[in-house]
């Protein structure tokens, strides 16, 4: 991984943008399609129970080919690298991924998001490998809800436990995703945000959206930015901070008495599409231009029939020229009551990783 911009190599063309002039920034790699947390609002229990069948391996893209690929986007502009599942940790052997990741010239950002479960035992290795920071999902610190959140029947021990092993090995900032639905977690917005007040640890609360197409989406459980914003602000006194980076997904808020961050990411309230420059690759090489498409553009196929690293950098830059998303935007006008979402077929969110 160098500071090398990827564009100036010899022979590259200049970066991408899509239609709506959005440059390919960010590339999120699925690693599995597995999880070991069954969250209501992903994988409910009740549709991927124990006979539930993955994805088999031979569909699965192997180290070699996700390098090859990751390669040939971050030569059309991708510098950041998010590794996400199912839940990514389970992947067999994974630190030899990030070892190949960390590899390609040009990348500037080698990261991931986990539920933590089993991160205290790799922690230390993945920090080895190369992976710079990491992103781990904490919906509560009660008992009680986070089972519930989790659809598992232990508490949140072993995912604080990961956040510290995490912390020692070095991979920071962290970040602390948590999802707040209304009526489920929003009591414990402001404990969250106290208990990781200055830590260094970044709190990121995530208005709840109508990803996939299971979750039993609608506004009435969504708490709004502005309100997640006001009722931490009126315990924790809150400034606006400035984007780290143009297009960042986290609006930033500093406490005033110095002590740390929190970001707020409001894709339903305030849609942030216009700045949206994350390509996605599925478990099984297909190029997904948004959280909320149908389907992608299978690169698996072209890449086990012999296509050249020009044809995949052509395939590719060819499929985020011609990309017009902007779901979060359209919502409203999409659904035929603006409370609900529109019906339409969507990928379900452990294939992408969020
Ligand atoms: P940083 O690199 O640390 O700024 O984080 P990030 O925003 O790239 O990644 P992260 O996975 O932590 O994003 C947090 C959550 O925001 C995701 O899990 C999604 O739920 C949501 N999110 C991320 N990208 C998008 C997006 O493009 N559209 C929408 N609607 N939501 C997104
Ligand atoms: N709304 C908002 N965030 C979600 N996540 C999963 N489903 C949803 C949803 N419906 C979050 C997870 C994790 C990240 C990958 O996406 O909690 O932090
Ligand atoms: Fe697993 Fe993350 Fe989906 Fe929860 S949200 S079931 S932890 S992939
Ligand atoms: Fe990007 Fe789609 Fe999210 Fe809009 S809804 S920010 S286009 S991923």
């Amino acid at each position: 991984m160098t500071g090398t911009p990827s564009a100036t190599a010899a022979g590259v063309p200049s970066p991408s943008v899509d239609r709506l002039d959005r440059p390919l920034h960010d590339l999120r790699i699925s690693v599995t399609d597995r999880c070991n947390f069954r969250c209501p609002y992903c994988m409910p229990a009740e549709v991927y129970g124990e006979k539930y069948e993955f994805l088999p391996k031979p569909q699965l893209l192997t180290f070699e080919e996700i390098e090859r690929l990751a390669a040939r986007f971050v030569e059309l502009g991708v510098e950041k690298i998010r590794i996400t599942g199912g839940e990514p940790l389970l992947r067999h052997e994974l630190p030899r991924l990030i070892a190949g990741l960390h590899e390609i010239d040009g990348l500037r950002d080698l990261t991931l998001t986990t539920n933590g479960y089993i991160l205290a035992a790799q922690a230390q290795r993945l920090r080895d490998a190369g992976l710079q920071r990491i992103t781990v999902s904490l919906d509560s610190h009660d008992d009680e809800t986070f089972k519930r959140m989790s659809g598992r029947k232990f508490g949140p021990q072993r995912v604080l436990e990961g956040i510290e092993a995490a912390d020692k090995a070095g991979l920071r900032p962290i970040k602390i995703n948590c999802v707040v639905q209304r009526g489920v977690n929003d009591d414990q917005v402001i404990d969250l945000a106290r208990s990781f007040k200055g830590t260094g640890h970044i709190v990121r609360f995530i208005e709840f959206m109508d990803v996939g197409t299971l979750n039993q989406w609608d506004l009435t459980q969504v708490v709004t930015a502005d309100e997640i914003r006001s009722r931490i602000d009126a315990e924790f006194p809150l400034e606006p901070t400035l984007p780290n980076y143009r297009g960042e997904v986290a609006t930033r808020f500093s406490y005033r008495d110095g002590e740390g961050e929190i970001g707020i990411i409001s894709s339903v309230s305030q849609p942030f599409c216009g700045t949206c420059s994350r390509a996605r690759l599925t478990i099984e090489g297909r190029l997904i231009t948004c959280l909320f498409a149908a389907s992608g553009v299978d690169l698996r196929t072209p890449l086990r029939d012999g296509a050249s690293d020009d044809d995949l950098r052509e395939l590719i830059s060819g499929v985020w020229r011609r990309r017009t998303d902007r779901y979060s935007e359209e919502r409203p006008r999409l659904a035929d009551d603006a409370a609900s979402p529109p019906v339409r077929p969507k990928i379900e969110m452990f294939q992408i990783g969020g």
